[in-house]
């Protein structure tokens, strides 16, 4: 369910919202369309081991783990790029894609498809202004974004917003503490406990997982 006067058109399997003038709402991309074939090659052959010093198949087995029974429920993914949830999330769920990068979404509707998860969808927009009503989500995704957001406290705002009473929003993001090698990390890298104060204030019980690999953390905030 979309928020009240939020208007939508589905152009090649993605939503895009529109705007008062009829436009549809597009945003410069993260990655340009151009590079997306090469998203999932640069993270498993350059990001992972050189700037996380972590393992990608570690990453998909702890995801994997620890969504293993999420089965049946409404899942929403902020920044879910070319799909790489199909990895270790179970396809009997109800699964709502979102994201500014059009090329990468474009990629995650065929994998999503292949990997047999029924009537998933996919909407280009800020995981800052979510255009879905509230109560809508039991379990919300973001994995290796939250780094990348430009207003963080306006993306808990929405998270806390949309997800039903006692969801659970599941997320891997570097943190500086982590970064053993100091490598350098694109985007804004908060530490657990900078991570955990700002999902307290809002409400939200925050649990780490205790997992390690490498920069990487992985962490649980449930929502009041
Ligand atoms: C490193 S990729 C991670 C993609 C995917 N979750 C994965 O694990 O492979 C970061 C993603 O964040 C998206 N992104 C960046 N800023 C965003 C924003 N404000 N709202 C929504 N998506 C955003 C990018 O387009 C990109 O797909």
């Amino acid at each position: 369910m979309l928020k009240n006067g939020i208007k939508v058109i589905n152009k090649n399997g993605l939503h895009y919202i529109t705007k008062d003038d009829g436009k549809l709402s597009t945003y410069k991309p993260w990655l340009g369309d151009a590079f997306s074939f090469l998203y999932d090659f640069i993270m498993q052959r350059s990001i992972f081991p050189k700037k996380f010093s972590g393992d990608m198949d570690r990453h998909h087995q702890i995801l994997v783990n620890l969504l293993k029974d999420v089965h049946e429920k409404r899942v929403l993914e902020l920044a879910t790029g070319t799909g790489s949830a199909v990895n270790f999330l179970p396809n009997r769920n109800q699964y709502t894609g979102t994201d500014i990068s059009q090329g990468l979404l474009k990629k995650a509707v065929t994998r999503f498809r292949d990997a047999a998860f029924a009537d998933a969808q996919f909407y280009v927009t800020r995981a800052e202004d979510l255009p879905f009503d509230e109560n809508q989500f039991d379990i919300i995704l973001c994995i290796l974004s939250l780094n990348f957001f430009d207003d963080l406290e306006s993306v808990i705002k929405e998270v806390k917003r949309v997800a039903a009473p006692t969801a659970v929003f599941i997320c891997s993001v570097p943190v500086p503490e982590r970064n053993k090698c100091q490598s350098t990390i694109r985007g804004t890298l908060l530490s657990e406990t900078a991570l955990a104060k700002q999902f307290e204030t809002h409400g939200f019980d925050f649990e780490t997982i205790p997992v390690e690999n490498g920069a990487l953390l992985y962490f649980k905030a449930i929502r009041p």
